[in-house]
């Protein structure tokens, strides 16, 4: 059977990981969790990109060969990916022996072919952004400051025939509708093709830039780091051997908005058709994270660490915030004060409060056992029918990425659940007589505790963790598939429930 298989885009190895990082590592896992939770084989592949000439720079100024500062960053990003709880299969790391393999192999094809071929560049190029320019790339008659400093150049290097298959990546963007989402970037890919590409400059001469894979047809060069960059996602999954259809093509690359045009959109695409590679079925494109609405940087050091986030309220908590306050594809601001208020109003006081007013009650009221329901009246039929048509729509909702969505139907539910139980005041139920009052007494404890139970499983995705402490508080165990443990049951009858939870402890900003 074919994996499901996704991709992060893999990180510079010139930093440490930022917010925006960790936010699509949580984004991919959260589609990676969500798919296997519905049976699915996942493969979920992230990793480093080591090349390039801001990894020699930043290794020169460190003192350390280039080597030694990636080992170091593939470090620090995998130690964050296992305090997010990431559940990543493959960590792919550019300068390993197998991605070499491949990026030698596709180089080699594509001269032999004809597809790259070498030729004289006279032009500007900056050493920044590794990239050459053109004149129309000026803002009125002035590089812009993204650049860095810009020089004029003339040397030989290789080129790869990107232009003339223009024609055909349009004619495929338009035909594959889910190859790019959302559908707004698909139109922006397409409004930059309008203009004529130029064939892409895939060589850098080892005279500025030793740090990167040797040309296998001449060895005075290194190759571009985005030519080789972007063959991780087939270099991970074994190109050349008997294990890649298994997971070729990828079901969705998740990366940035910044990348997709043009390295993933036209660079990606024109080099597997070239080799004759199928193109992977779909990009999801997110937006950036913002600090307090501009762009995060070094030197106005304003960028947020993820880790200071974790430690303060948790990896669920972080995993929480990022998923419910994004709309995949927009970009979202970032301030602590909205982190704070989500995390004591949603999960705090929503979920949190849920489960110890269930755990007080069944203590007090049922020795700990959770009761079976003896009856059902208007206020758990509304329930129930809320249940429905909430596991119905957040469905729906995860399938098309609208995760901030779908959480927000969720606690709607959980927020009716602790209506419920104002309506039915347990409480004073215990103190009636009458047999119908115990009756409801015992039912609304059942009822309350299958809500919860129905909800920790649909949030599984986003916070495993908590969904796992609700689920073992309950007196169940964790699943590892949906199948039919989403459907309003009465598997918690008889069960005992487990120590006391507080899942999420109220903090004050101060
Ligand atoms: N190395 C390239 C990607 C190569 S993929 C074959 C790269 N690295 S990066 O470290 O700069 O970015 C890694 C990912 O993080 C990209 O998808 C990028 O869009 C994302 N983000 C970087 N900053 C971000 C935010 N502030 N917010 C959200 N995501 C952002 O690009």
């Amino acid at each position: 059977m074919k994996s499901f298989y996704i991709t992060t885009a893999i990180d510079y190895a010139n930093g440490s990981p930022h917010i925006g990082h960790a936010y699509e590592k949580v984004l991919t896992d959260v589609i990676a969790r969500y798919n296997r939770l519905k049976g699915k084989d996942v493969y979920f592949v992230t990793g480093l990109d080591e090349h390039g000439q801001k990894v020699q720079q930043t290794a020169e100024k460190r003192g350390v060969t280039p080597q030694e500062l990636c080992d170091g960053v593939a470090e620090e990003y995998k130690a964050l990916c296992g305090r997010l709880d990431i559940t990543y299969d493959d960590y792919i790391r550019t300068t390993e022996r197998r991605h070499k393999d491949v990026v030698n192999k596709i180089l080699l094809n594509l001269f032999e072919k004809g597809e790259i071929y070498k030729s004289e560049y006279k032009g500007y190029y900056s050493t920044k952004e590794e990239q050459f320019l053109q004149e129309k790339d000026k803002v009125d008659g002035k590089w812009p400051e993204s650049y860095g400093e810009v020089t004029e150049i003339s040397e030989s290097n290789y080129f790869f025939n990107l232009s003339q298959y223009q024609d055909w990546l349009i004619d495929h963007i338009q035909k594959n509708e889910d190859f790019i989402f959302p559908k707004y970037r698909a139109k922006q890919v397409l409004e930059f093709l309008k203009e004529p590409i130029n064939d892409l400059c895939i060589s850098r001469p080892k005279e500025r830039l030793q740090w990167g894979i040797s040309l296998p047809f001449d060895d005075d060069y290194v190759s571009y780091v985005w030519f080789d960059a972007l063959i991780n996602y087939i270099s991970a999954v074994g190109y050349g051997t008997d294990e890649f259809e298994k997971y070729w093509p990828a079901d969705y690359h998740v990366i940035g908005k910044d990348i997709l045009v043009p390295p993933h959109a036209v660079y990606w695409p024109i080099i597997l058709k070239a080799m004759d590679i199928p193109l992977p079925k779909s990009f999801i494109v997110h937006g950036w994270w913002l600090a307090s609405g501009s762009k995060m940087s070094k030197s106005t050091g304003n960028v947020i660490d993820p880790l200071e986030l974790i430690e303060a309220f948790g990896a669920d908590a972080f995993r929480y915030f990022l998923i419910r306050e994004m709309n995949v594809g927009q970009d979202s601001d970032f301030s602590i004060a909205l982190f704070t208020s989500r995390y004591n109003s949603d999960l705090g006081n929503d979920l949190g409060n849920l489960l110890s007013r269930f755990m007080n009650m069944t203590t007090r009221y049922c020795e700990g056992k959770v009761p079976s329901a003896q009856l059902e009246e208007k206020p758990e039929e509304a329930l129930k029918t809320l249940w429905a048509s909430t596991k119905k729509e957040a469905l729906e909702l995860f399938d098309t990425f609208q995760f901030h969505k779908a959480i927000e139907q969720i606690f709607m539910f959980i927020r009716a659940t602790n209506r419920y139980v104002e309506i039915r005041a347990p409480w004073k139920l215990a103190k009636s007589e009458s047999m119908e009052d115990q009756s409801r007494l015992l039912t609304s404890l059942a009822t309350v505790g299958e809500a919860l139970r129905l909800a920790s499983i649909i949030l599984k995705p986003i916070i495993p963790r908590t969904s796992r402490r609700i689920l073992e508080a309950l007196g169940t165990q964790d699943i590892k598939t949906f199948d039919n443990h989403l459907e309003w049951s009465e598997v918690l009858t008889g069960k005992t429930i487990g120590e006391k939870e507080i899942l999420f402890p109220r903090i004050d900003l101060e």
